[in-house]
C-alpha cells in the first residue's frame, strides 16, 4: 500500500499512530469522504469537497485545510498510489483533548488521509443483482452529515451480511431512506424514485450524478418521499455509492424484485454512468 498522509506527512500506514486520547477514537468525533477516482482523475471532487465542508461545518470541527490544500493532498495521494482506479479516503476529527464530551477549548484537528486500489463491483453482481434486507432505520436526525461516528451503519450492514445479502435498505417511519452504505433509488410505475434529500440521509455524490443523467436523458425521475409498501412493490431497486457506483438489488427480503434480474433502467444507467469515468 502507498504511503498514507498524516497531520502533515506521509509515511508507511504501519507507522502511522494516533494518540488514545484522540476525540475519534474516545467519541468518533470526527468526519469523513471517500473519492472515487478513474484513471488518475477524481470523479466530482468540488461536491465532494462540498460535502466535506458541510460535514466538519455540521459538526463544528474547523475545516483544517483550504480547498487548494485539499486538492494539492488528493493529487499527491494519486500520483503516490500504483493504481490508476483508487479511492481517496479523508478524515478529520477534532482531535486530542482530555476526555470531555463538551468541545475542548484548543485543539488542533486530525487528518489522516490514503489512497487505495479500488476495485469495481463484481460481474456477478451485475449481471445478476443483489441480495438486501430491509431493517428499522434506527441511526439519529443527522444522517446528512458523513461523520465517522458509523455504529449503527456497522450494525445494520452486519445484519445483512449475516443474512448473505450485500445492503441492509432502512426504513424509517414507513418511508425508505438509504442503506447502510448507499443511497437507494427505486422504479415504480416507469418513474425512479429518489428519496428526497433531508436530513434523514447522505447526499449521495453518486445519487446525484444519476439523478442528472435520468435528467440528460429524460428518463422520467422524482425526488420525493418513498412508501416501504412502494419499495416492495417497485419493479427495480438500485444501491448507488462512490464505490460500488450502481448495483442492482434483485432479491428484497428474499422476494424477486420485479422478474428477480436487473431492469432496463438499472442496466442504462450503468451503462451511462460508465461515460462519467471517461469524459
Ligand atoms: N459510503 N449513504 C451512506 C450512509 C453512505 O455511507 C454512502 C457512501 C452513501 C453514498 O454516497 P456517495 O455516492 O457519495 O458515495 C450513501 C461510502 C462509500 C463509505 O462509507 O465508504
Amino acid at each position: 500500500m502507498s504511503d498514507i498522509y498524516l497531520n502533515g506527512r506521509f509515511m508507511p500506514l504501519e507507522q502511522a499512530r494516533v494518540p488514545v486520547m484522540d476525540r475519534g477514537f474516545i467519541f468518533g468525533d470526527g468526519v469523513y469522504e471517500v473519492i472515487p477516482v478513474y484513471d488518475r482523475i477524481p470523479l466530482a471532487l468540488e461536491r465532494h469537497l462540498d460535502r466535506l465542508a458541510n460535514s466538519l461545518e455540521g459538526v463544528r470541527i474547523p475545516n483544517p485545510l483550504t480547498r487548494t490544500a485539499w486538492k494539492m493532498l488528493i493529487q499527491q495521494l494519486i500520483a503516490r498510489e500504483p493504481e490508476a482506479t483508487q479511492s481517496i479516503y479523508l478524515h478529520v476529527t477534532r482531535g486530542v483533548a482530555p476526555r470531555d464530551h463538551a468541545f475542548p477549548k484548543e485543539t488542533t484537528p486530525t487528518v489522516f488521509a490514503m489512497a487505495k486500489p479500488m476495485a469495481p463491483p463484481p460481474a456477478e453482481w451485475l449481471r445478476q443483482g443483489v441480495k438486501a434486507i430491509t431493517h428499522n432505520d434506527f441511526r439519529w436526525l443527522k444522517c446528512h452529515l458523513k461523520t465517522t461516528a458509523l455504529l449503527a451503519n456497522v450494525l445494520l450492514r452486519q445484519m445483512a451480511v449475516e443474512a448473505g445479502a450485500v445492503e441492509c435498505l432502512l426504513i424509517r417511519e414507513g418511508y425508505l431512506t438509504e442503506g447502510a452504505a448507499s443511497n437507494v433509488l427505486v422504479v415504480v410505475d416507469g418513474v425512479l424514485l429518489a428519496p428526497p434529500r433531508n436530513h434523514l440521509l447522505l447526499p449521495g455524490i453518486t445519487y446525484d450524478l444519476v439523478l442528472e443523467i435520468a435528467a440528460r436523458h429524460h428518463i422520467p425521475f422524482e425526488e420525493r418521499p418513498v412508501t416501504e409498501s412502494e419499495l416492495r412493490r417497485a419493479s427495480e431497486i438500485m444501491m448507488t455509492s462512490s464505490t460500488r457506483e450502481i448495483v442492482p438489488i434483485t432479491l428484497l427480503d428474499d422476494q424477486p424484485v420485479g422478474n428477480g434480474l436487473p431492469g432496463p433502467l438499472s442496466k442504462k444507467l450503468l451503462s451511462l454512468y460508465q461515460e462519467l469515468k471517461h469524459p
